[in-house]
This record gives structure tokens, C-alpha cells and sequence, in this order.
């Protein structure tokens, strides 16, 4: 006997417009301050890397974070509201995921992704597994703009959980981070809930190893990204003459990832337009911020939550804040 599978419905926000993301990215090269967005990281080979940072002994977030939710996951799951519409915003392949739903036994898994050819697989794997879970996908560039409100509104006795992990929120500068903050807030209504990981501040030393490891992986995924440079600008590029340096600025709170110039060269973007880069001046690639518990708590009363709850690890690296409105 054929049973069928539930096929999760798959909604697309997505409108690029291709053009004016090229004319943006040139736009960044050509800058005094030279800077590449780090959503070009992620080509095929760029989540490979990725992959292998995650495991590299000097790169504790991932390991960190994913401790803190081993050991606190029953306490977490019972501070949620139940019959959730849980929201993971950058579901991947759902593993992260995948280890709540049993915890938390949400009515509906919304995954919400940039990539829409793997959404479909990872969420038809979930729903085989849960048959009970409606699962449906979200193809957005949710750190841009997102709006689900309509999505999230067909459930009116579901209310969403949003999941936000990986401490992806540190990749955005902090007026970016608080307009993000706020508009999950606006989603949330009266009985929602953010349940995010936040990588926190900590001694220089460490903060760099984890951005600047022995093996040189970081620094093949730094330099990687001018080779997405020259397929998506029809570039030359040459990362030969560029070298990976990752700093922490203690004033800022962030970790700064740069591609130094070793050796000057002209750089040409297809038939527009030329740029000479001198020695040591740098392209910016990313921005890592890191947060004390207070600073991010205050950032999420800003936001608009009133209440917060965190959790942490022996050695206070890493936070996991779940965050509800407040009545
Ligand atoms: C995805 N993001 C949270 C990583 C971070 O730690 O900021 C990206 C990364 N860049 C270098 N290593 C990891």
C-alpha cells in the first residue's frame, strides 16, 4: 500500500532584481571603503567551508550554542507557549529544528529560507517524520524585509515561536539588528515568542583565533568570496594577492573580516568599470558583533519586548534569549 506523503507548501516573498543587486555589490567594491556583502559567502563551496568552520576547535559558537541548548532544552520548551507555529528564520536543512519539535510539539513548522530548491527537500523530510506538523516554507530574504503576517494570521490559536539561532544576528551592524528585532516583535502580536543565540563579548584573544584559525579555513571562506566576486561581476580578481585578517574592535564589539591587499592590482568589473587597489588597504567582508547579556537585553526592549529570559554556558561565551512581549 502507496501512503502519500503531505507535500509542504512552499511560498515565495523572493522578488530579485538581479540588476540592482549587481549594481549594489560594484557599488560596495567601488566605495572608498571597500566592502562586499557576507551573503555572497554562501555559494555552494562557501557552505562547505561554513560546514567546516562550525567544527573547527577555535570556533566555539556553534558548539557553545548548541551545549546550552542540550542542556537547557526542557526548561526552555516549557517557557513556550503550547500549540506553537514554530518559525525558523534560516532553517537550512531543519536539524536545528528538527531537535525541538518533540519538546515543543508545534501545530505548524514555518521554515524560512533564501534558498527554495533546498527548502522544499528539508521540510518534505520534517513532515515525513511528523505527519502531525503542517509544515510549510517560506522562500525570503528575511534580514532584508519580512513579512508573514498573513501566513502566521491562518492560525489565529497558534502562536508563533520565533527561532533564530547561530548568532546570525551579530552579522548585522546595530540599527540593522534593532529594525530586525522590531519587525519580529511586530509579528509576535500579544503571545508570541523570539528564542535567539547571541554570541557574547569576550576576551580579544579567543574572539580572534575563532575568526582566524590555525588550518586556515576561515580565511579560505574570506578569500572564497572574490571568486563569487568575479562569477557574479565578471571580475578579475586575483585572491592571490589578497590575505585574510579578522580584528576585534573593543569599541565597536565586533570582529571585523577583511581581505588585505599584498600586492596592488587593477581590478576590472566586466566593461563598467576599473578600481586599483593599493597594498595594505583592505575590502571589508563582515561584521561579527558580540553582545554583553544586558546590551542585548536592552536591545530587545528596545525592540519592543518587555520581558526576556537567557540562558548561557559555564564560561558565559554564548547566549540563548527568549524574549515575549509582555502584556
Ligand atoms: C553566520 N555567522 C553567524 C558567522 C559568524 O560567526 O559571524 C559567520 C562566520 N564568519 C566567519 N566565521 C563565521
Amino acid at each position: 500500500m502507496n501512503i502519500a506523503m503531505p507535500v509542504p507548501r512552499i511560498e515565495n516573498t523572493i522578488e530579485t532584481n538581479l540588476s540592482m543587486e549587481k549594481a549594489q555589490l560594484l557599488s560596495g567594491l567601488l566605495s572608498p571603503q571597500a566592502r562586499i556583502d557576507p551573503k555572497y559567502f554562501y555559494d555552494d563551496l562557501g557552505c562547505e567551508l561554513f560546514t567546516r568552520i562550525c567544527e573547527l576547535d577555535e570556533y566555539y559558537p556553534t558548539r557553545t550554542e548548541a551545549s546550552i541548548f542540550d542542556n537547557c532544552r526542557a526548561e526552555i520548551a516549557a517557557a513556550l507557549p503550547d500549540a506553537a507555529q514554530w518559525i525558523d528564520l534560516g532553517c537550512g536543512d531543519c536539524a536545528k529544528s528538527a531537535r525541538w519539535l518533540e519538546h515543543v510539539a508545534p501545530t505548524r513548522l514555518v521554515g524560512v529560507d533564501i534558498a527554495g530548491d533546498f527548502l522544499q527537500s528539508s521540510l518534505t523530510g520534517v513532515a515525513s517524520r511528523y505527519p502531525g506538523i503542517d509544515c510549510v516554507g517560506v522562500v525570503s530574504d528575511f534580514t532584508q524585509a519580512m513579512d508573514i503576517h498573513t501566513l502566521i494570521s491562518e492560525r489565529p490559536d497558534a502562536p508563533p515561536v520565533f527561532f533564530y539561532p547561530g548568532s546570525s544576528i551579530g552579522n548585522f551592524d546595530r540599527p540593522h539588528a534593532l529594525r530586525f528585532l522590531r519587525s519580529i516583535r511586530h509579528h509576535c502580536g500579544q503571545d508570541g515568542r523570539l528564542l535567539i543565540g547571541v554570541d557574547l563579548v569576550k576576551n580579544r584573544d579567543i574572539l580572534e583565533a575563532a575568526y582566524d584559525d590555525a588550518q586556515g579555513v576561515t580565511a579560505a571562506f574570506n578569500l572564497h568570496v572574490l571568486e563569487v566576486v568575479n562569477r557574479e561581476l565578471n571580475a578579475d580578481f586575483d585572491p592571490e594577492r589578497f590575505r585574510h585578517r579578522a580584528v576585534f574592535d573593543a569599541e565597536q564589539q565586533r570582529i571585523e573580516m577583511q581581505l588585505v591587499v599584498d600586492r596592488e592590482q587593477s581590478v576590472r568589473f566586466a566593461d563598467e568599470a576599473t578600481r586599483r587597489f593599493t597594498e595594505g588597504e583592505h575590502v571589508l567582508t563582515e561584521y561579527s558583533h558580540k553582545y554583553t547579556i544586558d546590551g542585548f537585553g536592552a536591545m530587545l526592549k528596545e525592540a519592543g519586548f518587555e520581558r526576556y529570559q537567557v540562558w548561557t554556558d559555564p564560561r558565559q561565551w554564548f547566549g540563548v534569549f527568549l524574549a515575549e512581549p509582555g502584556r
